[in-house]
């Protein structure tokens, strides 16, 4: 069992650990139980795990990014109320991504916030939406446009779920995996390319020394700028053009694969910028492509696109903040883009 600290004292009084390892989770569960937890889970994880769980006090859940609504969220406090579920609650989230958004998301508005609990279910969750306190949905179009910063009480990590998960799903989860090393760690990101094999044959070992060194990387950055005012926004490397390729494909593109193309785009457009080199971008290039991501995308609508962009969170009057690397291994923000500079630059590809 390998242990990652989140250690948020200074700033919130609250830190968790995020525990990973292999084939717990039953005994986990069972522990929530006894404890009186109530359960959010993903309906697929529900199927696939039905021993793991029982019926009582829980509430599951269809996983889809068109589901990820406020609508959702009223049904999770629904249950919540009715369960009864008073201040001192706890609510164990079981799943992917949207489910882990929604319900915390749920956990962190009901009766003004009750504890929760993350168990991630899919690669793209275990290394980074479970850790860090971002919950949310999507409103009105705009990606994750409402949310909260709130931080679970415990990530528990059961490297298990990996082996039923289908391989366009664990894909999904290898993007968010890359951009780690390519803004954070060059002797990680070279790990990555070579040893893609034991990564994409699964080798449990290989891959919870990628979880974990992903948790600490995004442990990293959140202990020292939980909200976002700073550096967290590295984090959104490949973001702002991936936010625009899922509203743009109506969530037909996943995230992890919208990140992909988006780290692309964003290196291809920095380098444009004079802010990145060719070689940055041809590493970029090749070890997406090794991994077998498609890296083109015929965009829809380009209003509709370019509106997305500007719809981001991180805009602001002033223009477009990007997260680019330079150099692998390296990050830096880009303020104040000009919307001009981004449609310019649509017109020369
Ligand atoms: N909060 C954050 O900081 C943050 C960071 C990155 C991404 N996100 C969000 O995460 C979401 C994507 O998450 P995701 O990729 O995990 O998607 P997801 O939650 O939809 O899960 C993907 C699919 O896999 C299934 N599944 C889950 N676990 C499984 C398992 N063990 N075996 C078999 N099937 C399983 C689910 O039912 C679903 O169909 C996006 O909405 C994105 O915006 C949030």
């Amino acid at each position: 069992m390998k242990t990652v600290k989140v250690d948020l004292k200074k700033e919130v009084d609250s830190s968790y650990e995020i525990t990973i390892g292999s084939s717990f989770a039953r005994e986990v569960l069972q522990k929530l139980r006894d404890e009186g937890a109530y359960f959010m889970v993903d309906e697929n994880v529900f199927e696939l795990y039905q021993d793991y769980f029982d019926h009582n006090n829980m509430f599951r859940f269809r996983a889809d990014e068109h589901n990820k609504t406020h609508e959702s969220v009223v049904s999770v406090l629904g249950f919540l109320f009715k369960c009864g579920a008073r201040r001192d609650a706890n609510l164990a989230i079981v799943g992917g991504g949207i489910t882990g958004d929604v319900g915390g998301f749920a956990a962190a508005t009901y009766m003004r916030g009750i504890s929760f609990v993350q168990m991630p279910t899919t690669l793209l969750s275990m290394v980074d939406s479970s850790v860090g306190g971002k919950t949310g949905i999507n409103f009105r179009g705009a990606k994750n446009n409402v949310g909260a910063f709130s931080q679970p009480q415990h990530v528990y990590i059961d490297m298990h779920f990996l082996n039923t998960l289908t391989d366009e799903e664990f894909l999904n989860g290898v993007a968010e995996v890359i951009k780690y090393g390519a803004i954070f760690d060059k002797e990680f990101f070279d790990y990555l390319s070579a040893n893609k094999d034991k990564v994409i044959a699964r080798d449990l070992d290989t891959l919870a020394y990628v979880v974990k060194r992903c948790c600490e990387m995004k442990a990293d950055v959140v202990k020292k700028d939980e909200k976002e005012k700073g550096d967290r926004a590295l984090l959104n490397f490949g973001h702002t053009f991936a936010h625009a390729i899922e509203t743009d494909s109506h969530h037909g593109v996943k995230h992890g694969y919208a990140v992909a193309t988006g780290m692309y785009l964003e290196t291809d457009f920095a380098v444009k910028q004079g802010e990145a080199t060719e070689e940055t971008l041809n590493a970029i290039a090749d070890i997406l492509r090794l991994y077998g991501f498609d890296l083109s995308y015929e965009i829809e609508d380009r209003d509709l696109f370019i509106q997305a962009m500007l719809a981001d969170k991180k805009a602001d009057k002033k223009g477009l903040t990007l997260a680019l690397t330079p150099a692998i291994g390296s990050c830096k923000i880009l303020k104040n883009i000009p919307p001009q500079s981004i449609e310019d630059y649509f017109n020369n590809i």
